[in-house]
């Protein structure tokens, strides 16, 4: 593992291996704390963040590691390009956690540094989010082979993020989006091929009545950052699709799931996001577990 830039780039086993690493490391953070000892890592983002930056942040520390915060005005495009950015840093740091609009700088910045690069949201996916989200319904749920995820809303980054990890882990992960507002069409089919090979299986509806029976409801923003869209459309749109305690209740969900930061109101209501269903926080902490094993395992390679 050289770089973490999408879940889809890694196997089956290197997610399980991921996920038994964040639980090992959150059971006992005392042993850990001196892995990135002497190690340094540049926190790079083009986009405003409270739990990417400040998870990563912490972890690092909670590892023995140092980071720096590098915001929009220094970085990709505005002074210099994304590839000069990329290799200067690998210069003096030894990974590079980077938000971005596009994956393509992602892709720049991992081709010009000898140095990991990390995910930490694009356009296309959010990694670290997909491996949190999976750990919050390992620890609620067990054997996530036998869990049924929905995912209902916008078929963003979040989505797509989500839907390489369920379908590498073999869940039943359905989405429903409304017509126009898909996830793109060549990752949802190459999610379909993993998760049948992984025993699971990922489907895409538009119909509430087409769903099985879910053990948790996942949803997100309708306007993700960067994003230029008719908000009056959207909010058409996307007004069915409001989560609410009739929707959890028609879907049998025990669970409701957000990445934050949420809307109630629209995408969800206060009921249910603040409820006693609600993994929200679980899986805001699980952010800080899931990266630090991503950090361990593509710094020093340490097995669970
Ligand atoms: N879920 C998530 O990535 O939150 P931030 O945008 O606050 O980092
Ligand atoms: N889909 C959202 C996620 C934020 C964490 C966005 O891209 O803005």
């Amino acid at each position: 593992m050289q770089d973490l830039l999408a879940l889809r780039d890694l196997s089956s086993a290197k997610v399980t291996h991921l996920l038994d690493l964040a639980q090992t490391i959150k059971q006992d953070p005392g042993a850990w704390q001196n892995h990135l000892q002497g190690k340094s890592i540049a926190l790079l983002f083009e986009k405003p963040s409270l739990r990417t930056r400040a998870s990563f942040a912490a972890g690092i520390h909670r590892l023995g590691g140092h980071s720096i915060y590098l915001d929009a005005a220094n970085l990709m495009g505005s002074r210099e390009p994304a590839a000069d950015v990329g290799a200067n840093l690998a210069l003096w740091h030894d990974a590079i956690v980077a938000r971005v609009f596009s994956q393509a700088t992602l892709d720049e910045l991992a081709q010009a540094s000898d140095k990991p690069v990390i995910n930490a949201l694009s356009d296309i996916c959010h990694p670290c989010q997909a491996m949190a989200d999976l750990l919050t319904l390992t620890e609620q749920l067990g054997d996530l082979s036998k869990v049924t995820l929905t995912y209902l809303g916008d078929g963003n980054n979040v989505c797509q993020g989500l839907m390489s990890g369920a379908a590498l882990v073999g869940m039943t992960f359905q989405i429903v989006t409304p017509k126009g507002y898909e996830p793109d069409a060549e990752a949802l089919a190459h999610a379909q091929s993993v998760a049948t090979t992984n025993g699971g299986s990922v489907t895409l509806h538009h119909d509430f009545n087409d769903l099985q029976r879910t053990d948790a409801i996942y949803t997100d923003t309708w306007f993700s950052m960067g994003q230029e869209r008719d908000s009056n459309a959207v909010m058409h749109d996307f007004a069915p699709f409001q989560v609410n305690m009739d929707l959890m209740q028609q879907l049998g969900a025990s669970y409701f799931m957000h990445c934050l930061p949420a809307y109630r109101g629209r995408e969800v209501t206060a009921e249910v996001i603040d409820g006693p269903q609600s993994l929200v926080l679980h899986q805001a902490e699980n952010r800080l577990h899931a990266q630090n094993a991503i950090l361990v395992e593509l710094l020093t390679g340490a097995q669970a």
